[in-house]
């Protein structure tokens, strides 16, 4: 990788390899806990072994230039440090540029550009979140090569303002926690209300995490994840006429039930449903998993899924075959889709006896319902964001 990404800025800017650094960010999957970070909810996402890396070099005057091994087509796309604006013809490069305008708006400034080039291996538009690991990619080197020394988390909250703000979706911080926090083998229960957390082993022992991308890109999800939240908005001003309460999350079923009806619009008041529900689903799935409970985790995979598509209505006709399609396997114990939905990617617990078989059959059912062939990857729990090598000058 190293010797692709030094070649690739030879190509683009001519440099002998001499004082570039080299940063990686991965991507993520959820487990567990879908759309209720916005709500206050517990998440339960890990960070894979794929991901974003990014080479750079700096510059002595204020210019940046960004290359992208992703998209041959877009070139190297540049622009100045004094003007830091969205611009739709700076297409993927607006994700890097809104990061380092949010390090600006705290004050954290720099009139040294840089020379970059990007390359990513997670599957694009997959929701495994290959924007926040660009984000989060580029916090992590600027925070770096400028000596701004601010702790992760803070550059978690960077990427999801940068995703806010600039590009204007109104994501949640899961993405950017799971990516700038995440351990290897380890899943991490966060608070997305308080942002205490807490790492918890990945021991699945005869079984595989097999993620399964159904290669329908995601569309309209955007416009749809930020109506999602504007109903949740409103289902959360209805309950609060009855009750005090800060987020969706803060409710039990039981509470959720007594309150339900101030919510007048049926739509509004099943979104809340979902988010309630899910909120405990991820507590418990947690506690599941610590006990190897891997049966009950599954099955609570499996509610979440049902829930995802019958009262949150974000999954669709391929998330939903590429689900059934597993569903019907007995070595199957758990498969839900995973992240915002609508197209993406679905995550499965499966036994190891038999796997490539049963994926087989599982992407043959769902070709068949759909015309669509899915990718099926193992994953890899690994780190979270971190610079990977330091070339220095007289090192090569
Ligand atoms: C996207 C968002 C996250 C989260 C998920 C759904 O990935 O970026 O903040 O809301 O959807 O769980």
């Amino acid at each position: 990788m190293e010797q692709k990404l030094l070649d690739a800025m030879k190509k683009a800017y001519g440099h002998d390899g001499s004082n570039v650094r080299l940063f990686f960010a991965p991507g993520r999957v959820n487990l567990i806990g879908e759309h209720i970070d916005y709500n206050g909810g517990y998440v339960f996402p890990c960070s894979l072994s794929i991901g974003t890396y990014m080479a750079v070099k700096r510059r002595t005057d204020n210019v940046v230039n960004m290359t992208s091994l992703n998209f041959p087509d877009e070139g190297t796309i540049q622009f100045s440090l004094d003007e830091l604006v969205y611009k739709k013809e700076d297409d993927w490069a607006n994700y890097p540029k809104g990061v380092i305008k949010e390090f600006v708006n705290l004050g954290k400034t720099s009139d040294q550009g840089f020379d970059a080039v990007f390359f990513g291996n997670i599957p694009n538009g997959a929701g495994l979140s290959s924007s926040a690991s660009v984000e989060l990619v580029t916090a992590v080197m600027w925070n770096e090569v400028n000596g701004f020394d601010l702790p992760m988390v803070e550059m978690v909250k960077i990427g999801q303002r940068a995703e806010n703000d600039f590009i204007g979706v109104s994501c949640g911080i899961m993405d950017q926690f799971a990516i700038g926090m995440g351990r290897e083998n380890k899943a991490i229960l966060l608070d997305c209300n308080t942002l205490d957390y807490a790492y918890s082993p990945i021991e699945l022992g005869d079984y595989a995490l097999v993620i399964a991308n159904t290669n329908k890109r995601r569309g309209l999800a955007d416009s749809k994840y930020n109506e999602r939240r504007s109903e949740c908005d409103e289902a959360l001003a209805s309950i609060q006429k009855k009750k005090d309460v800060a987020f969706l999350c803060d409710l039990t079923s039981a509470e959720f039930e007594e309150v339900k009806d101030a919510i007048s619009n049926p739509v509004a008041q099943q979104r809340a449903k979902h988010a309630v529900a899910e909120n405990e689903r991820t507590k418990k799935a947690a506690e599941l998993l610590g006990e190897g409970d891997l049966l009950g985790f599954g099955q609570l995979m499996n509610a979440s899924h049902v829930s995802l598509r019958d009262d949150y209505a974000v999954s669709g006709k391929e998330l939903d075959a590429l689900v059934e399609a597993a569903w019907k396997e007995e070595s199957v114990i758990g498969a839900r889709m995973t992240g915002a939905g609508f197209g993406g990617c679905t995550v499965n617990l499966i036994h190891k006896e038999g796997l490539n078989e049963t994926i087989e059959r599982i992407g043959s059912d769902y070709e068949n319902h759909t015309g669509l062939k899915a990718e099926f990857y193992i994953a890899e729990v690994g780190p979270g964001a971190k610079e990977i090598t330091s070339v220095k000058e007289g090192e090569r």
